[in-house]
């Protein structure tokens, strides 16, 4: 009986030890590359509705702050594919259920150094709810891309964003997390 007694309580000890772990577990990143800002201050909004973690995903070298040059510089990288050189490193993406995904529509399109995040790491099992802020193109072909570099991933309703998205940003990302459930 002093035996069971004993079993039992260490039972209930590790259920209430697990219980705050799973929590833990659940957590959200908001992954986001911006150049000019606009995706960083809606990923900042992001972050304050939903919690979690935020990280920049920087390029090792990043692009040239002249626009023209930068546009160069972004428009080879896409004809080339290229996957460059990350400076950032996510410690462990295993507890991480959902990512929301962050980037402005380059050329159409993600910007390269989204698809070397997104084959870095793997998303299998995860949920990836992209959102992108454009100067007219909206989401261009970014999902579809986003979907063949994380085929295993389950993939939800984008945001696009008009450039920094002015006064009705809150409530457009608000109406948004409603229609993909992810309202707190
Ligand atoms: C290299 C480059 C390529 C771009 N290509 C497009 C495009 O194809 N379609 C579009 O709507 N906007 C395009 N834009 C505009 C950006 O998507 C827009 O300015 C966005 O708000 C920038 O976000 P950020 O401040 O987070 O960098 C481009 C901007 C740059 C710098």
């Amino acid at each position: 009986m002093k035996k069971l007694l004993t079993l039992m309580c260490l039972a209930v000890g590790a259920l209430s030890l697990a219980a705050p772990l799973q929590a833990q577990e659940t957590k959200m990143l908001i992954a986001y590359f911006s150049w000019s800002g606009n995706t960083k201050s809606i990923a900042e909004q992001i972050h304050q509705k939903v919690g979690g973690d935020l990280v920049e995903i920087e390029p090792v070298r990043p692009y040239s702050r002249d626009y023209n040059t930068c546009l160069d510089e972004a428009r080879q990288d896409q004809v080339n594919q290229a996957r460059p050189e990350l400076k950032t490193s996510i410690d462990n993406m295993a507890r991480y259920d959902v990512i929301f995904l962050g980037y402005p529509n380059w050329w159409a399109t993600i910007p390269m150094p989204v698809a070397t995040f997104l084959e870095q790491y793997d998303f299998r099992g995860k949920t990836i709810v992209p959102f992108a802020s454009h100067g007219g193109g909206r989401l261009g072909q970014s999902v579809t891309d986003i979907a063949k570099l994380s085929p295993q991933s389950t993939i939800l309703e984008a945001l696009s964003v008009s450039y920094g998205g002015g006064s009705s940003l809150s409530s457009d990302i608000d109406d948004w997390l409603d229609k993909n459930g992810l309202k707190k």
